[in-house]
């Protein structure tokens, strides 16, 4: 019966973490996609390329980094200065800045998902 119960429990778990990635490539694409190529796997969800590939970018940033972005990019910049030269030099000329997108922090989290 411990047994079964283990098994349903990690089921379970595996739907909801699944699901929780689904719903973060959807967001992803509808408030990042326009400007962020992602690829998940392989596969294309988006394509744009206002802003930088984000392909792996949870593996380049912490966590907090990137969380802090999707909404407050300028702040982001500010308290992590170190994490952005790269930005600052490569979207510095063009004057492009990333806006700030306004997101539930449940959002955040599902988008996060996406991008690990
Ligand atoms: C209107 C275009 C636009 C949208 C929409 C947008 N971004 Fe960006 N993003 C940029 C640009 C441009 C940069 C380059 C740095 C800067 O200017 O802020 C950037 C930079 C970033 C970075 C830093 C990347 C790095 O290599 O350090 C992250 C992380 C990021 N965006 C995440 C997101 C996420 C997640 C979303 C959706 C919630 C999003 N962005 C939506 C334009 C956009």
């Amino acid at each position: 019966m411990k047994k079964l119960t283990i098994i349903a429990g990690m089921i379970i778990l595996g739907f909801i973490t699944s699901n929780l990635f689904a719903d973060g490539a959807k967001l992803f694409k509808s408030k990042c996609g326009a400007c962020h190529t992602l690829k998940v796997d392989g596969k294309k969800v988006s394509g744009g390329t206002v802003g930088p590939d984000l392909t792996g970018v949870a593996k380049q940033h912490s966590e907090k980094f990137i969380k802090l972005y999707m909404t407050k990019p300028v702040q982001a910049r500010k308290k992590y200065a170190k994490n952005c030269e790269h930005l600052i030099k490569k979207c510095g000329k063009s004057g492009l800045k990333m806006p700030s997108i306004m997101l539930k922090k449940e959002q955040v989290n599902q988008i996060y998902e996406a991008l690990k």
